[in-house]
């Protein structure tokens, strides 16, 4: 790898966020230049076969470690420019989350040679909503209490600076059940069953992510001690189902459905929310049906804004819903986005529930 590239250590590389970012930072510059930098992709298993088609792109490496272990964090620091640091709150839990994101900042400035620091971000819901428990999502208030802590340290041009991504559910996540609609076979329609009412999700399209991660390692001292709160499009549940028709001929509509009901299509809702503890049978873990009732609540009532003109200036080709669905030729079917749930973790879907939640749906 030559050794004029700024060399970024991207953790969480193998996920679906971390691959976004790898491509955006190998591709060429605007003017068609090979891009400037390098990276080097931290993951647990380099012969996964996400870590394998990393290690065949130029100009990319894989690198063994974990993000809870400090010494192979430090390791992978070594001889980096920066770092793009995605670590998994659905794997580790909120508090090993919290601790990890705290002591991976503390190292990279140890390490005396990073020269830009750049932490993914979800928004703090805890610290916007005066902690109300009604919208505690625990894989957001982990990343942003992480936040909290960066803003207290010193961002230095002539030294390390740091700045923050504040992103959202990918819009990828529509093809997934967790976003994603269900087919009706008696009336060939899709239903887009969400407990949202007439809230809106600000989701970001993984290519747009990308480009904002890009654009932050591009300008370095612009987003010196900066987050950058990012969406691509914010999206009611109703002009999901309209732009939906309109893109595939289609039919297709919105129910809003209680919470209940969207549960009874994932399996394994009652497990601990963090995959570390998913064999538990301890009550004291917070279990992925508390934790997503929680974060449609904060969807429902419109707790998270974005400024889409603001983000409009620095991404002037953002995609709208209607463009990615056009984009990625979407149809509405499922497959399998996140690393996690590919190896079986977390919540997944339960086609057995379908034919139960259409009698329930029709009747609503
Ligand atoms: N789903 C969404 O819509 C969304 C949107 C914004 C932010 N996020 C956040 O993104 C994070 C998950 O990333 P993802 O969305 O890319 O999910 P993903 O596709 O499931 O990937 C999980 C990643 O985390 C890595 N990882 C987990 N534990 C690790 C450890 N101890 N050391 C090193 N790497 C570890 C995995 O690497 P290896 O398995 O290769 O080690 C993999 O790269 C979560 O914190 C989530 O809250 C998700």
């Amino acid at each position: 790898m030559s050794s004029s590239k700024k060399l970024i250590l991207v953790i969480g590389a193998t996920g679906a966020q971390g691959r976004a970012v790898i491509d955006a930072l190998l591709a060429p510059t605007s003017e068609g230049s090979t891009s400037p930098y390098s990276v080097r992709a931290l993951t647990r298993n380099v012969n996964s076969s996400s870590a394998k088609e990393i290690a065949a792109i130029p100009g990319a490496e894989v690198f063994q470690g974990s993000f809870t272990d400090f010494g192979s964090v430090y390791r992978a620091l070594e001889g980096c420019y920066g770092a793009y640091v995605n670590t998994d709150g659905f794997t580790e839990g909120e508090q090993g989350e919290i601790f990890a994101g705290l002591r991976i900042f503390e190292l990279a400035k140890q390490i005396g040679t990073l020269k830009h620091f750049v932490w993914s971000n979800l928004d703090y819901i805890g610290k916007i909503t005066g902690y109300n428990p009604k919208y505690r999502a625990e894989h957001y208030d982990g990343k942003g209490r992480v936040l909290e802590f960066i803003k207290g340290q010193r961002s230095e041009t002539n030294g390390m600076v740091w700045s923050s991504l504040t992103t959202g559910p990918y819009m990828e996540m529509l093809s997934f059940p967790l976003f994603g609609p269900i087919h009706d076979p008696q009336t060939d329609s899709y239903i887009f069953a969400a407990p949202i009412g007439q809230g809106h999700v600000p989701m970001i399209a993984l290519k747009d992510l990308g480009y904002f991660s890009r654009y932050i390692f591009d300008h370095r001292d612009e987003f010196s001690a900066r987050d950058l709160e990012v969406t691509s499009d914010i999206v009611s549940w109703s002009r999901l189902a309209e732009t939906f028709a309109k893109v595939t001929g289609k039919r297709a509509r919105f129910i809003d459905v209680p919470i209940e009901g969207w549960l009874q299509l994932l399996k394994d809702t009652d497990k601990p929310l963090a995959n570390k503890f998913y064999d538990s049978g301890s009550s004291e873990h917070t279990t992925w049906a508390q934790n997503f009732t929680r974060w449609w609540n904060l969807y429902h009532d419109d707790v998270i804004k974005r400024d889409l003109e603001a983000i409009k200036k620095i991404h002037p080709g953002l995609r709208s819903v209607e463009s990615w669905m056009v984009e990625t030729k979407y149809d509405g079917s499922f497959k399998n986005l996140l690393k996690n749930t590919e190896e079986g973790k977390g919540a997944t879907f339960n086609p057995d529930a379908v034919p139960g939640v259409l009698a329930q749906l029709r009747s609503l």
